[in-house]
């Protein structure tokens, strides 16, 4: 069992942001990732359609026998990761909206979330918001459309650039000085942000967060790989694997990127 995979999945290629953040944390252990790209964007779906894919992509991981899952997708947790801890018997860790940093932190007492329709009309969003914000004054923003174009690999072009500016004008305009990145396509998007975004705005994302508290959980039950081997990395998409091998590039490992319909 310790020498079995961690299982992550998101809607695409955003989860490997998250990836990314496992596999320095915990560089022994094996991992299976699951973009499910061809039901990008979950965001913009009703909260059942985003249940259906999580439970699909959590049984693909099963099957393939993962000893641990990631949800490497904000969407997918807030709408899915209560059903899925209570069906399933390996451990979820889940990434939501990072608030709790963001308000402790927040001088102007005024923060920003940038998420998907999924993530900002959940009800585990609502009751972390209503938690940890007392005091402090919430801008939430839909990320209409960003998903898709990061899908299709369009991060540095100016399409990219304009959307994000007015996206972001109207909580520039009430002073957030915290932009809380609520999705994990967002982080490739930081080198244009920090273009866009005054240097006071301090750009909050939750990835080492999840790496970290998957180390843990790893700890707690006991599930460390202690095998000498060389982990291996086995990424599927189920729409274009030459796309989501760019969000690759810059990983050094024993890594494969295939094909599959699921
Ligand atoms: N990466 C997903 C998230 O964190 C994107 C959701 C989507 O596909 O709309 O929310």
């Amino acid at each position: 069992m310790n020498g079995n995979s961690i299982g992550v999945f998101d809607s695409g290629v955003g989860g490997t942001s998250i990836w990314k953040e496992i596999h320095k944390c915990l560089p022994n252990e094996s991992t299976i990732y699951l973009a499910d790209s061809k039901h990008a964007p979950y965001g913009e779906k009703a909260e059942e359609k985003i249940l259906g894919f999580s439970i699909k992509n959590t049984e693909l991981l099963l099957d393939r026998k993962c000893k641990l899952i990631v949800v490497a997708c904000n969407t997918a947790t807030t709408n899915a990761i209560t059903y899925l801890r209570a069906n399933y018997d390996v451990p979820f860790i889940g990434i939501e909206p990072a608030i709790k940093p963001a308000a402790l932190h927040s001088r102007s007492k005024t923060i920003g979330v940038l998420a998907t329709k999924g993530t900002l009309t959940s009800g585990l969003f609502h009751s972390t918001s209503e938690n940890y914000a007392n005091g402090i004054r919430i801008l939430e923003q839909e990320g209409k459309g960003l998903v898709s174009l990061i899908e299709s690999g369009k991060v540095n072009s100016k399409e990219v650039q304009e959307l994000l500016e007015k996206l972001l004008k109207p909580m520039l305009d009430q002073s957030m000085d915290h932009l809380v990145l609520g999705c994990t396509h967002y982080p490739y998007l930081i080198p244009v942000l920090t273009k866009i975004l005054p240097s006071h705005v301090k750009i909050i994302d939750s990835g080492e967060a999840v790496a970290r508290q998957t180390k843990a959980i790893l700890n707690q039950y006991d599930l460390q790989n202690t095998s000498l081997q060389t982990p291996e990395h086995q990424f599927y998409s189920n729409t274009d694997e030459v796309v989501l091998e760019r969000f690759l590039k810059d990983v050094k490992g024993n890594l494969k990127v295939d094909f599959i319909d699921f």
